[in-house]
């Protein structure tokens, strides 16, 4: 009998070790190693064909003669599979048009948010228009399954529900329903008997999603996995499976909001740069078509400490409103305090505001957030964030219908963004009069719309900017004071 394998696994990066180490040697997290055993290498090449053949090597890698042959590309047809519509419009954006047959795609996001929630509104949805498919949960209980079902519009009575944690327990369903979508509810549930590490493992999530990949590929079906993220933001260990699937995407949002954002973190068949916008109603989720007036909906125009910005995500300009208040620090070091702003940005902006402009910061606590349960990381947010903490310093607001973007430099010049015009059209689109721009962007625009002759966005005048400074200056120039 071959001998027992055993390796020391980090759960964090997915790395394997002879040895075991207080710290993994590859990732440098703590206390990540657990000792996992595989099954000696019989058992599952025994049961799949063209699987490694016990004695390794290169021959038992290759697939058998005749089941694939090179062909000229020419003679390959691109189209041959068309793309199934998931019937929900955000989600088909952002796969490219739908999901591709035979392709695997992995759905993270924070437990709550609502992965679970979408894939059965997806799967119903196409159950109900008469394709099998199959949902396996290892979650939920099937009541709890038609409990959740009976609350989304457009779920089919047809979809199969299996729940299981077994991967081989669903070789048999997989047969006789031949589903051309299944769904894994969540890849961290579901256990194979060919390791023998918990649930959870990264050992176990690795081996099942691989065979379950290679099932799925075999006929022809869409494998969609969903993966919880662990508290630091990674997709559960199984940074391995990142490899393995053809889509990542993440499901991202505040749980206290409805908003909820689905990005491409990965996309074999299309771009990375599209998203999906939903928000979850008591009836599920429901897409949004435009969102800037969802994030604009509860702005306060006339305080001091607010100003919005035209961000890009993904091809779709989207405002929102960055607010930011700064009181003086009753004692001691003041505080810093960020909600969906990263804490690295804002203290970099306060330096710049402190050392190149006449807003003094020292000694005062500043508190920075993006308004909607919104997490912005674009650079474009620097000029909107930094106007915001001016706006409430100097206690003077941000006039209501102007907007601002640009990137920040340590320097304090302000440094131009991508796509000024499609931010600008938004910007106008919702009634903004004004757009404080980076001077660079501001020349290209003039440069390019005399090229056309005709001239600048009549409804939204760009205004340029060239240092933090300046924009300091318009606000005290320009902007109102706190009524009463
Ligand atoms: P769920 O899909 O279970 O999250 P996940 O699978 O990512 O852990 O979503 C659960 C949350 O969504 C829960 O807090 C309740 C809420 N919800 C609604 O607000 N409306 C609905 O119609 C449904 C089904 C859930
Ligand atoms: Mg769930």
């Amino acid at each position: 009998m071959a001998r027992r394998r055993t390796v020391h696994c980090c759960q964090a990066c997915g790395a394997q070790h002879p040895r075991w180490h207080g710290r993994c040697p590859d990732c440098g997290e703590w206390e990540s190693l657990v000792e996992e055993t595989f099954a000696p290498p019989v058992a599952p090449a025994a049961t799949a064909p063209g699987s490694r053949a016990p004695g390794g090597g290169l021959a038992g890698l290759v697939t058998p003669v005749g089941e694939e042959k090179p062909r000229r590309l020419a003679e390959i047809d691109a189209d041959a599979s068309p793309r199934i519509r998931s019937g929900e419009g955000e989600l088909d954006r952002v796969l490219g048009g739908g999901f591709v047959p035979g392709s695997v795609i992995l759905l993270g996001g924070d437990p709550g948010i609502g992965k679970s929630t979408l894939a059965l509104q997806v799967a119903g949805g196409l159950a109900a228009a008469g394709r099998s498919v199959l949902y396996v949960s290892g979650e939920e209980s099937a009541e709890q399954i038609r409990l959740r079902a009976s609350r989304l519009p457009g779920v089919g009575g047809g979809l199969q529900v299996l729940t299981s944690t077994r991967v081989e327990a669903l070789a048999g369903p997989l047969r006789e329903l031949a589903p051309s979508v299944v769904v894994i509810d969540s890849i961290q549930t579901i256990q194979t008997d060919a390791i023998e590490s918990a649930a959870g493992s990264v050992a176990q999530v690795r081996e099942s999603a691989a065979q379950l990949a290679a099932t799925a590929k075999r006929s022809n079906a869409v494998l969609l996995l969903i993966g919880h993220v662990t508290k630091d933001g990674q997709l559960a260990g199984p940074r391995v499976l990142e490899h393995l699937v053809d889509v990542v995407l993440t499901f991202e949002g505040d749980r206290h909001h409805a908003f909820r954002l689905l990005r491409t973190v990965k996309n074999r068949f299309g771009s990375t740069q599209e998203v999906g916008v939903f928000s979850m109603a008591g009836h599920g989720l429901e897409a949004v078509g435009n969102p800037s007036e969802l994030f604009l909906e509860e702005r306060s125009t006339r305080a001091p400490g607010s100003c919005v910005v035209p961000l890009l995500e993904g091809s779709r300009p989207m405002l929102v409103e960055l607010q930011a208040l700064v009181a003086p620090a009753p004692y001691g070091t003041p505080r810093r305090t960020t909600l969906g702003l990263e804490d690295a940005r804002v203290a970099l902006l306060l330096a710049v505001l402190d050392r190149r402009s006449r807003v003094d910061l020292l000694s005062q606590d500043v508190y920075a957030k993006a308004a909607g349960g919104v997490r912005v990381a674009e650079p474009a947010a620097d000029l909107a964030i930094a106007l915001a903490i001016a706006s409430s310093r100097l206690d003077r607001a941000v006039p209501p219908d102007t907007a601002a973007v640009g990137e920040i430099g340590l320097g304090g010049e302000v440094r131009r963004v991508a796509r000024l015009d499609a931010r600008a059209a938004e910007a106008a689109r919702l009634g903004f009069r004004r757009l404080l721009v980076p001077e660079a962007c501001h020349r290209e625009q003039v440069a390019r719309t005399k090229g056309r002759g005709s001239g600048a966005d009549p409804d939204c005048e760009l205004v340029p900017i060239r240092e933090v400074a300046e924009a300091v200056d318009w606000l005290e120039r320009y902007g109102g004071s706190e009524p009463g």
